[in-house]
């Protein structure tokens, strides 16, 4: 019998700034974020500035419980390729943490389930640890899609890669309908959609490790709706876009996380 139990995963809330930052936004806003949560211990926290300020931000939340991590990378170390970050050069600023296949790179910039497979492996070899979006659109859950939709993401983005390095993936399950546009997923709806997922990751991984990875719920997230969706066992912890911006809902859903608990350690 499995020795790790659903209730020992760790909640995880990551903050997705998306392009709206410019510097000094960015370095106001981590310092708001680490006012009101840089002592977090039951819930970790990512913050994910866009690029060029990820150096400015690691400087203000390096030593506190916060972590760093980029919104997307490209699979090569170095080399001629215009206008792309690489892994080597994300752990350098600091981070430790990237999200990849977002659904706005899946459907803005036509990245593949090839595309990010690629993106993870290059992150995973570098010591990144992944937040894998993935997620449905509205037209292929209303064509009853989801399932395959999801499935085949699933398999394809993690293809080739070990069970032994799930604990450094978080699945995030983002459907496309939900993502920036108010419309948030009902707890129903995201505690049928995590339960789906884990079933594909017991078949891809085995059960054990299907029961140890995290899954985040992220589409719409806000102060209001958070305790509702964090207190489904099935949601380990959100991806947040738009009330990351605002540090007050973005600590309010990381307490929701914690279970409403004082989360200063
Ligand atoms: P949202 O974005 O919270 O603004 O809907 C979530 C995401 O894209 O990760």
């Amino acid at each position: 019998m499995s020795s790790r139990k659903i209730g020992t995963r760790r909640k995880i809330v990551g903050g997705n700034w998306k392009m709206n930052t410019t510097i000094d936004g960015a370095v106001d806003l981590a310092q708001e974020v680490v006012r009101r949560l840089g002592n977090t211990r039951n819930v970790e926290v990512v913050l994910c500035p866009p690029f060029p300020n990820l150096e400015a931000v690691y400087r203000v939340i390096a030593g506190t419980g916060l972590q760093l991590g980029g919104q997307n990378l490209f699979w090569e170390d170095y080399g001629a390729y215009t206008g792309e970050v690489s892994a080597p050069m994300l752990t350098a600023a600091g981070c430790e943490w990237v999200i990849v296949g977002h659904s706005e790179r899946r459907h803005i910039m036509g990245e593949s389930n090839e595309m990010v497979n690629r993106k993870l492996h290059a992150a995973l070899h570098h010591d990144l640890s992944v937040m894998l979006a993935i997620g449905e659109t509205k037209e292929e859950r209303h064509a009853g899609a989801m399932e395959r939709v999801l499935r085949v993401q699933l398999e394809q983005s993690l293809e080739r890669i070990d069970a032994g390095a799930m604990d450094r993936i978080v699945i995030a399950y983002e459907p496309v309908w939900a993502i920036g546009t108010g419309e948030t997923a009902t707890p129903a709806q995201a505690r049928e959609a995590h339960a789906f997922v884990r079933t594909v990751l017991g078949e891809l991984f085995g059960q054990e490790v299907a029961e140890a990875t995290r899954i985040q719920y992220g589409g719409s997230v806000t102060a209001a709706n958070a305790a509702e969706l964090m207190g489904e066992p099935e949601i380990d912890g959100a991806l947040v876009g738009g009330a990351s911006l605002k540090p007050d809902d973005f600590a309010e859903i990381v307490r929701a996380a914690g279970g409403g608990r004082a989360i200063l350690g």
